[in-house]
């Protein structure tokens, strides 16, 4: 990211005085939210006529009590991730008792904005119920993997017809390439990953399946295990349609390869997605880092933008008031496209930016259901 310091200081200079209008589309007072028509200079029209999907993760309570949020989520996005209401701890709280009550709404919400659903996430070692976690070591095997295959069942079938893609399995691997040692390897064995894509298909034969992780969108020992794992799959007829790169950037690493590495996954005959774009650093932010996540922000995108298979581009939230990241990385924020106060900032810009001049980007067509 480095590389790119100078000409981005220049880029935004300019940026900031194009850009003024839009910010007004943001704001609260912008009419566009729940309605058919978007801003012209929205990132969801401006992406539109290459057929890509943009993205957010989306925080259901804001949606409920917030307008300014209701209204740059509807206005802005063409997809939404649930941040956390389909995962497991929140949809079967307690065994054999479903809530759906919070994914329900968002989705509708998705319906009434024309946006479509990444369902997030059946298969995960993390924001597991307790009942689960508490009872799993002591389980058979046979036993869990009734569980869990009723589980993904349960869920696609809910949701059935209204899921674009689903993240299948998340974070199978370690950073080393190893597979993760979770309750699911550790009592299933590695073949449970490949079990969840059949019942996901089993149950909505028309959603994509997606296999999604961190710390891949660079080549090395996890991207290729990914790798590995993805082509296998294929070639054993596994019904699986893509792979998401979480894309959790930070200003102190590099990311070296992103469009090749994106490219030799679609070369595989499998949809990609970058499904939880954010780009942190260390706070106070300063100039020289504003100018990295800037950065980040603009090769993320125009990476995906570049490879035809890229069929969305998800950031992991809007506001920095809203984002995981300080909550996680101790002393890190300021990680996503707006500000505290929901205005935007030029992380904002870039993205508009970059789409506005990748016009003549090739036309996704993977927007749709289907294999191969
Ligand atoms: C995070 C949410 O943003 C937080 O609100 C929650 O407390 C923990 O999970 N990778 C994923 C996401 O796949 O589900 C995680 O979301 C962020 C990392």
């Amino acid at each position: 990211m480095a590389l790119h310091r100078p000409l981005l200081a220049g880029v935004l200079g300019l940026c900031a005085v194009l850009a003024t209008p839009v910010s007004a589309t943001a704001a609260p007072a912008s009419p566009h939210a729940g309605g058919s028509s978007h801003h012209a200079d929205s990132l969801r029209s401006l992406a539109a006529p290459i057929g890509l999907r943009i993205g957010t993760a989306v925080n259901t309570d804001q949606l409920a009590s917030n307008a300014t949020y209701r209204n740059i989520t509807a206005s802005q996005f063409s997809t939404v991730t649930p941040e956390n209401v389909m995962k497991w701890e929140v949809v079967e709280p307690t065994r054999g008792t479903y809530d759906w009550a919070a994914a329900d709404r968002l989705v509708a919400f998705a319906q009434a904005n024309h946006q479509l659903v990444r369902g997030h996430t059946l298969v995960w070692h993390s924001q597991l119920p307790s009942w689960l976690t508490a009872a799993a070591p002591q389980m058979s095997p046979d036993e869990l993997r009734a569980i869990l295959r009723q589980h993904v069942i349960d869920q696609v079938t809910h949701f059935k017809g209204q899921i674009w893609q689903w993240d299948v399995v998340n974070e199978a691997f370690n950073d080393d390439g190893t597979l993760r040692d979770s309750i699911w390897l550790q009592k299933l064995g590695p073949g449970y990953i490949a079990d969840a894509f059949r019942w996901a298909h089993q149950a909505d034969p028309k959603a994509k399946l997606f296999y999604n992780d961190y710390n891949i969108e660079y080549t090395g020992p996890k991207s290729n295990a990914v790798y590995a794992l993805v082509k296998s799959l294929k070639a054993q007829g596994v019904p699986i349609d893509g792979v998401g790169f979480q894309t959790h950037l930070d200003t102190q690493y590099p990311l070296p390869d992103l469009q090749s590495n994106l490219q030799r996954f679609a070369d595989l005959r499998l949809d990609v997605a970058e499904t939880e774009v954010d780009v942190r650093t260390t706070l106070p932010v300063t100039a020289t880092e504003q100018s990295a996540q800037v950065a980040g922000y603009t090769q993320t995108l125009q990476a995906c933008m570049a490879v035809k298979r890229c069929i969305s581009y998800t950031v992991w939230g809007f506001d920095d008031g809203n984002s995981w990241v300080p909550g996680v990385f101790a002393g890190e924020g300021a990680a996503t496209v707006y500000d505290e106060k929901f205005q935007p900032k030029a992380q904002y810009y870039a993205l508009q930016q970059a789409l506005e001049l990748g016009k003549g980007a090739p036309h996704r067509t993977g927007i749709g259901a289907g294999r191969g």
